[in-house]
């Protein structure tokens, strides 16, 4: 048997990988711009993950304190503390650092809306009105440590409202837009927000979306909310209600807005946002993250990963109401003097070359997508994008889920003309910033690979022992604690140690993926290994969606599954019995997927409901989803001999076939 490398070697043969497999070499660019060599990131890596104190502690000197910190790190797993003692603000790291520098009068902002309007705002802009929205915050009587909530469509006003909560040290918590009523109230009311922000719509592939009238349902009798404030999209294009005595014009607040607000000295370990996300029970969990340590992650993976310079163009695709957003929209390239993209709207509308036209004329550098997109992009096909002049993009990258190795090539080709890099991001909510990831001029890349660790980031693939696995595949898990991760779950201390910390006795974090390693070190991640699907690389946890089919007064149980989609990535397929006396009806099928839709939002439309009149399972009544999910994906049943009564089971396949 040949001898074990030690990670440190079987890291430096990487630059031998070349002739093995297909590998994709740096571009010709690299070196010649300074960026880190194969060698050197290997050197900062180890550094980073041997001496975090050392490596970081030099970096955060780039950050701009109030008052400097006493201690780099305090580590008492599972709970680390970063900067500890230090004082500092997040919208003085985005905005007044640059306003003595050349950044003040840069593009940070094009801001396009689907029907066509254009707007740019400089940093110098955005400050002002930063400023100013957080002037009128204060007035509302928001206050240090305040949770407001952000229910808008991709609106410049979206990161205004973020920055300005930032700098009064109130607490945002943005929910995606897309989410219906009740999801928006739980969120709500979960973490007690007092001040709602938002527009009166948007537009989304041609039609109006009336936001105001989400948030007027959703905020109806609710305990915790004194105001909602309201950005008008379009003049008075979206028909909307003003309550008296509670709704306010953002625009008025910020007319009557002071021109500056001192900055709330925060401290390093205060919460900066709290960010819903689904996990295995019905209750979507409050990832919070806090002010230096997430401050300091996105402003150097964006750096980095991006290989950010002074003249790029941006684009990151995602929605500010999920984490991408909030790090590689806001936090990071803000922190960097970035000029950046941002789109309202579908990626087809009114074309489906809507985003390369953009491309095109924005002569976008960047951009920064999720696999399900570029898979959309394939199917509508390359007559969309030839005619399209895309020689300004110098750097692809993707996030979200895996990104099939056909998909990639694709995206390499078609898109970045095989001249771009790709960047295949690994990250979550819970981990703050990128944290397996290329670097585009150092790491050689093989489709379908997010490739190595980020600096800090001491990854490693485990058994369901713990044992450290070099080569195969187990379960992703991080070793040590790294800046941005999470600080916890809002209100839920203890979910946050049993979610996280609580496999091989507390001695790694646990993401929640299965992924590989193959003989060169590389991380291949294969996906959730909980109740959590990925569809549109939207994270949704099925057991939010079982508690919503069972509140429709025709269903008594239901268990919900994820299936391969071919553009989604995975497909949500929900099992379930009705009440006695409920008919198998292809309407109530479609009832019930528009119940979900209606409850959830409409990316968690289920794509088919099947009715049983038994779910199976163990003996001691659990639902065993594993025979479902093969079921669903056609696979053998396997091991049934846990079932109460596998004669079910059969009948169910065969059911689930003919339909
Ligand atoms: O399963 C992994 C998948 O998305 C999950 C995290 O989802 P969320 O918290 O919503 O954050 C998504 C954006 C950072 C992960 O547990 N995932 C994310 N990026 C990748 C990925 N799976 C494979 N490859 C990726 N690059």
């Amino acid at each position: 048997m040949k001898a074990k490398k030690s990670e440190t070697e079987r890291l430096s043969d990487l630059s031998r990988v070349s002739d093995e497999g297909e590998i994709y070499q740096p571009p010709a660019w690299a070196g010649e711009t300074g960026t880190p060599s194969m060698s050197v990131y290997l050197k900062r890596w180890k550094y980073s993950v041997e001496d975090p104190e050392g490596f970081w502690g030099e970096l955060a000197r780039e950050l701009v304190w109030e008052k400097k910190y006493e201690k780099v790190l305090e580590w008492n797993r599972p709970h680390a503390r970063w900067f500890v003692g230090g004082k500092l603000n997040a919208s003085v790291q985005c905005l007044d650092k640059h306003l003595n520098t050349p950044v003040a009068e840069k593009t940070a902002l094009v801001w396009i809306g689907e029907p066509g309007e254009k707007k740019t705002l400089s940093y110098r802009d955005l400050y002002t009105l930063v400023n100013k929205l957080a002037s009128g915050l204060k007035k509302l009587g928001v206050k240090r440590g305040d949770r407001v909530a952000i229910y808008m469509p991709m609106l410049p006003e979206l990161p205004i409202a973020c920055l300005a909560c930032a700098r009064i040290g109130a607490i945002h918590s943005v929910v995606f837009a897309g989410f219906a009523p009740q999801s928006l109230r739980d969120r709500i009311d979960d973490c007690g927000a007092s001040v709602v922000i938002t527009s009166d719509g948007g537009w989304r592939r041609g039609s109006k979306m009336l936001v105001k009238d989400i948030v007027d349902s959703a905020v109806d009798g609710s305990q915790t909310i004194t105001n909602v404030v309201v950005v008008k999209r379009g003049g008075d294009v979206f028909s909307h209600e003003m309550k008296q005595g509670r709704d306010v014009y953002y625009e008025n607040l910020v007319a009557d807005g002071d021109e500056f607000v001192a900055p709330e000295p925060m401290d390093s370990e205060d919460p900066l946002f709290i960010l819903y996300t689904s996990g295995t029970t019905g209750k979507p969990k409050g990832i919070f993250h806090t002010h230096a340590g997430y401050l300091l992650g996105t402003l150097v993976s964006s750096r980095e990963v991006f290989d950010l310079r002074d003249n790029d163009i941006f684009w990151c695709t995602a929605d500010i109401g999920w984490i991408t957003g909030h790090s590689y929209v806001i936090y990071g390239p803000m922190q960097n003097g970035a000029t950046q993209i941002m789109y309202e709207g579908a990626p087809n509308y009114p074309n489906p070359d809507r985003f390369w036209e953009i491309v095109e004329q924005e002569k976008v550098t960047i951009f920064y997508t999720a696999p399900t997109a570029i898979r959309a992009f394939m199917s509508w096909g390359d007559k969309w994008i030839k005619p399209r002049d895309l020689s300004s993009l110098r750097l692809l990258g993707t996030v979200g889920e895996p990104i099939n190795p056909e998909v990639w090539r694709w995206y390499h080709k078609t898109i970045g003309a095989e001249r771009c890099p790709i960047v295949d991001t690994w990250w979550q909510t819970e981990t703050g910033s990128i944290s397996i990831t290329p670097l585009p001029g150092s790491t050689p890349t093989k489709p379908g690979s997010a490739t190595l660790p980020f600096y800090g980031i001491d990854a490693v693939v485990l058994d369901e022992s713990g044992a450290e696995l070099s080569e195969g595949g187990g379960l992703l898990a991080i070793r040590k604690p790294w800046p941005a991760m999470m600080r916890g779950i809002w209100g839920d201390e203890q979910r946050y140690i049993d979610t996280y910390w609580s496999r091989w006795e507390g001695k790694y974090y646990f993401a929640g993926d299965a992924a590989y390693r193959d003989k060169d070190g590389y991380f291949w991640i294969v996906g959730r290994v909980d109740d959590v699907v990925n569809v549109s690389g939207h994270r949704i946890g099925t057991a939010e969606l079982e508690s919503a089919f069972i509140e429709h007064e025709a269903v008594i149980e239901a268990a919900v599954v994820g299936v391969p989609h071919k553009i989604k990535g995975e497909g949500l397929v929900g099992f379930v019995s009705l009440r006695e006396g409920e008919q198998h009806t292809e309407e109530l099928a479609e009832e019930l997927r528009e119940w979900i839709a209606k409850k959830i939002g409409k990316f968690a439309r289920p794509e088919r409901v099947m009715f049983v009149d038994d779910l199976p399972k163990t003996r001691s009544g659990k639902i065993i989803r594993r025979l479902l999910r093969n079921i669903a994906t056609g696979r053998e049943l396997g091991d049934v001999t846990t079932l109460a009564d596998a004669s079910t089971l059969e009948k169910l396949r065969q059911q689930y076939q003919e339909e």
